[in-house]
This record gives structure tokens, C-alpha cells and sequence, in this order.
């Protein structure tokens, strides 16, 4: 038996191994642009952020190169960010079963699926982690040309600059907390991987933690 890829409309055989298409080429190479800027972005943010850090900015070739750096690599976390933004927000919105799947986050961490309502192609959890990333991005953007005294200097009073750098550093470690619940998940949901390096997840995969989005590919209702 051969695997193969679902396409909406197609008939699925009960016992065939299925492969179910999550992300388009594009959008991988989208997704990791952003994933990897946000990690030199934390890299060379905590090595300006604390001397005791600082030994991190040898990465970059020393200080003075991380300090050049590091706002280059936010504007494009933001443009690649908008990227995903635009691809993504419409499956991230709120839907009525996201509350309910909510409310029982205590059968998502024991992994009792089968006492949660069927999920489209992402789960409240995902969304949560989705919109927020959203706006702590463009308040890690705003923040951070206030302080970006190369260019920007001007624009600013000292006393906003102060607030900015307060913002700037409190958004960083909440992002990159929530960048932390983002990989762990990824990792601790086994199968999830595969969707960002391959593309595609298992018909398996798919059943048991996005039924509804499943549903709607193979009656044809979803790309
Ligand atoms: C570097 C480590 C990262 C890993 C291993 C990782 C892994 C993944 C995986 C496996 C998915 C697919 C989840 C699914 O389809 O159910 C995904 C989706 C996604 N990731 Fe990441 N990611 C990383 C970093 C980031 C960063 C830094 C951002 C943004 C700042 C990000 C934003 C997203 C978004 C927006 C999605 C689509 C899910 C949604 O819209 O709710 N990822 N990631």
C-alpha cells in the first residue's frame, strides 16, 4: 500500500496509509525565516541586555556587530512575521468550540482527545499562542524604533525612550516565553513536527487532534 496525499474531493479507503498536506513550500520557508530570526533576535537581545550575557555577542563578531544587528534582524521578524500573519489569521480566529476545548485544558494535558470538541485547523491553544505573538510583535517593533537611535533619534524624548526600553525588554521575555510554549507543544504533540519540515502530517495525526479540519479537506470544503 502506498501513502498518499489527500486532496479536497479525494475518497479515502479505510487501512491505506494517509498523508494529509498542512503547509505549502512557501510557507515552511516563511515559517522558518521567522523562527530563525526570532532566535538570533533573543540571542542578541540578552547579550545587550545584561553584561553578565554579553559573552553571547561574540556570535555575532562582538558587541558592536550585535548592537548593528539586532534591530536589522526585527524588521525582518516583522515583514516575515506579517508573512505568516496574512497566511494564517482567518484559520485563527475565534470559534465557539474554542471555549469549550479551553475549558477542558485538563483532558489536553492528560491527552484525553475523545472529551474534546472536534478542531479545525488549529486549536484555541495554537490561536492563543497565534494572537499573541502578533501583538507583541508589533509591540517589539514599535518599541524598538523608539530606541533605535542611529536613525530614529530624534523622534523621541529621553523620557520616552526610558518607557520604550521598559516595553521593548518586558515584550522580549514574554515572547519569548510564549516561543518556548510554541516548541514545546510542537515537540510534546508527536507528529507536529513533520507539518513544518515536510509539509504534511498523517491521516492519523489529523483525526485525532484537527477532526473538523480533516472533515472539511476531504468533503472538498478546505485547501
Ligand atoms: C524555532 C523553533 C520553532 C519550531 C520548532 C516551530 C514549530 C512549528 C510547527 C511544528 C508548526 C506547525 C503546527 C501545526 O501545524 O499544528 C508551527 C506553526 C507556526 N509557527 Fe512555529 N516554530 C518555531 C518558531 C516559531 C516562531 C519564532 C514563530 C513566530 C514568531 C512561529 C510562528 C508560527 C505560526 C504563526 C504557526 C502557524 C500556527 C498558527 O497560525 O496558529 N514559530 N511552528
Amino acid at each position: 500500500m502506498t501513502a498518499y496525499d489527500v486532496q479536497p474531493g479525494d475518497r479515502v479507503n479505510p487501512g491505506d496509509p494517509v498523508t494529509v498536506s498542512r503547509y505549502t513550500a512557501a510557507a515552511r520557508v516563511n515559517h522558518w525565516i521567522t523562527a530563525a530570526s526570532l532566535v538570533l533576535l533573543a540571542i542578541s537581545g540578552l547579550a545587550l541586555f545584561h553584561p553578565v550575557l554579553f559573552f553571547l555577542a561574540g556570535l555575532f563578531g562582538g558587541g558592536e556587530n550585535a548592537r548593528a544587528l539586532h534591530p536589522w534582524i526585527g524588521v525582518v521578524l516583522f515583514f516575515s512575521f506579517l508573512g505568516l500573519f496574512l497566511r494564517f489569521w482567518r484559520a485563527n480566529l475565534w470559534r465557539r468550540e474554542d471555549g469549550t476545548w479551553l475549558a477542558r485544558l485538563r483532558d489536553v494535558l492528560s491527552a484525553h482527545e475523545e472529551r474534546l470538541p472536534e478542531v479545525d485547523k488549529y486549536n484555541a491553544g495554537q490561536k492563543l499562542v497565534f494572537w499573541l505573538m502578533s501583538i507583541l510583535i508589533v509591540v517589539l517593533i514599535s518599541s524598538g524604533l523608539a530606541i533605535w537611535d542611529q536613525y530614529f533619534s530624534a523622534y523621541t524624548t529621553i523620557e520616552q525612550k526610558r518607557l520604550a526600553v521598559l516595553v521593548h525588554s518586558l515584550a522580549a521575555v514574554v515572547i519569548i516565553s510564549v516561543w518556548i510554549v510554541h516548541v514545546y507543544a510542537a515537540i510534546w504533540v508527536r507528529g507536529t513536527i513533520g507539518a513544518m519540515t515536510r509539509g504534511e502530517v498523517t491521516g492519523g495525526w489529523a483525526w485525532r487532534h484537527h477532526r473538523k479540519w480533516l472533515r472539511k479537506l476531504v468533503s472538498g470544503k478546505t485547501s
